[in-house]
């Protein structure tokens, strides 16, 4: 939603409604974190846009023993809470609780789930969806195996209208489970019909690398091996573990972060333009990326890489404890909370153009970015003195925060002499567009109830991720390379900077 009064010629046109036939969305966990934090206050969102169709209900699904009247309370908590446009307009809320309802189920209970299925077929006759369903199991990925089956048996994804299937990362916890787990939603959605979310692919500043790589000129043809020096993808955190140690404890940052987010990153940046922006168009686009991904030598596995885990430090004047200390971690854990990897893309674009990977919780700032560094040029025309601070152009994509693209080029600075320092061109989304730019959630919610999955990622994009990263994880478990500590509020271990100095090259500080 705009936060500014004054028109803005430039923000005229940017919203390109789509609206959804009308549907009930069952959110299987629907008193938990993420339905709290990120969906309720997501839909609301969407209701204040008016992006809603007419007919919509949200049925809470979750173990808890609840009204609807305290499903709604609960709802409007998480919603006044964590919504991001404040203050709440109560009657946008008011209207989505009188489309709330809740119905307490025990995913091992076949009657809970006939019980649902009941309550769902009365919305449908007084709401008018026509059957349209989406579930989204907003639960811990074993209980997905169940919920499936359990949706299967009792037919409701079967008879008139859409049924739709949204499931949350990590998906899978390798290889072979992300394969039988593609089997089992297989059995019962159409591959059309699945919804794997990385919310990453929902944020506006990473749909803009599409459009920055393919809606302009100039980029395009320098983008590849021929001028390309190297390309750093960071996803950096100031946040430690919270309170999801149990989950992440058997993560870590590679299984957390770049098993998905990182590599979504790293396959729009290298991967060709695609026909058209549609679903099919883009995932072959991007799978061809990952499949392109050289797997690590022996070699590579102890020394391209690179695992660290923070001790205790101090983020933003504040100290804080470490890792291991934190609630719900074994005192021994040697799960990594800060990843790197250095990767090559094996196709005629990118031979030879090292792609680093950086991903960490506990670093001085909160930071993703895609940094893009060029060649320096041929040949000093200016001479060594002169260009002695001139750094490498560079091209940044900010996916957040200060979301926004920059260039960095050489300048001559004013003076009577020559000498050339470099300077920054910068394009600052909230400043050009004067929106506020929409949750991540918002857009993949709405999408998953147009039906276009176009934002999501394809069983093969999730195969042939793992397929590169389990090599990697089978290394580290054998303590290949050996786990290091970094104090919370640095850049990570000195094993992930002297990975790049013996490349001749260093870390961007975002
Ligand atoms: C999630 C991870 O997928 O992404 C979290 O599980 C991480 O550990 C989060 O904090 C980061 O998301 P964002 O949108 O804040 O960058």
């Amino acid at each position: 939603m705009s936060t500014v009064t004054q028109p803005n010629p430039l923000a005229e046109g940017l919203h390109d409604y789509r609206l959804a036939d009308p549907s009930i969305m069952v959110i299987f966990g629907a008193t938990g974190d993420l339905s709290s934090k990120k969906l309720l206050p997501a839909i609301y969102n969407l209701a204040k846009q008016r992006l809603l169709p007419a007919g919509f209900a949200v049925m809470g699904a979750a173990i808890d023993d609840m009204s609807d009247d305290a499903f709604r309370k609960h709802a409007a908590e998480a919603i006044t809470q964590h919504s991001r446009t404040q203050p709440i307009d109560h009657t946008v809320l008011h209207a989505f609780l009188s489309e709330a309802f809740y119905q307490k189920v025990d995913f091992s209970k076949r009657d809970d789930f006939k019980a649902l299925q009941r309550r769902l077929d009365e919305l449908d006759s007084s709401r008018h969806t026509g059957g349209n369903r989406v579930y989204y199991c907003a639960t811990p990925p074993p209980t997905y195996e169940t919920i499936i089956e359990q949706l299967k048996a009792t037919t409701m994804t079967t008879g008139p209208g859409f049924h739709r299937i949204v499931v949350e990362k990590p998906f899978g916890f390798d290889l072979k489970s992300a394969r039988e787990l593609n089997k089992i939603v297989q059995r019962v959605f159409h591959e059309d019909s699945v919804f794997r979310i990385d919310h990453y692919l929902g944020k506006e500043t990473v749909q803009n690398i599409l459009a920055f790589r393919f809606a302009n000129t100039i980029f395009e043809p320098v983008w590849n091996s021929n001028l390309i020096d190297s390309v750093q993808i960071t996803a950096a955190e100031e946040l430690g573990v919270e309170l999801r140690g149990a989950y992440y404890d058997r993560a870590g940052a590679m299984r957390d972060i770049i098993q998905n987010h990182a590599l979504q990153l790293l396959a729009l940046t290298a991967m060709e333009p695609p026909i058209a922006f549609d679903a099919n168009a883009v995932r072959d686009e991007k799978v061809k990326v990952l499949r392109a991904i050289r797997p690590l030598s022996e070699q590579e596995l102890a020394h391209a890489t690179v695992r660290g885990q923070y001790s205790k430090g101090w983020i933003l004047g504040e100290r804080v404890v470490g890792y291991r200390e934190e609630h719900g971690i074994p005192p021994g854990s040697l799960t990594e909370t800060f990843a790197v990897l250095r990767l090559f893309v094996d196709n005629w674009r990118w031979a030879g153009v090292p792609f680093y990977i950086r991903a960490g919780k506990r670093l001085p700032k909160r930071a993703t970015e895609i940094r893009v560094a060029f060649k320096k040029p041929p040949h000093l025309t200016f001479g060594r003195d002169a260009a002695a601070e001139l750094e490498s152009n560079a091209i940044t994509l900010r996916i957040q925060p200060e979301e926004g693209i920059s260039l960095r080029f050489g300048a001559k600075v004013p003076s009577a002499g020559v000498k050339l320092r470099s300077v920054t061109m910068d394009f600052d989304y909230a400043s050009s567009f004067l929106v506020e730019t929409p949750e991540a959630y918002e857009r993949l919610l709405l999408d998953c109830m147009i039906g276009d999955p176009t934002l999501f990622t394809r069983a093969d994009e999730v195969e042939a991720a793992w397929a590169f990263i389990d090599p990697i994880e089978a290394a580290w478990r054998d303590g290949r390379p050996a786990l290091q500590f970094y104090e919370a509020g640095t850049w990570g271990t000195a094993a992930a900077a002297k990975l790049l100095e013996a490349d001749g090259r260093e870390w961007h500080r975002p």
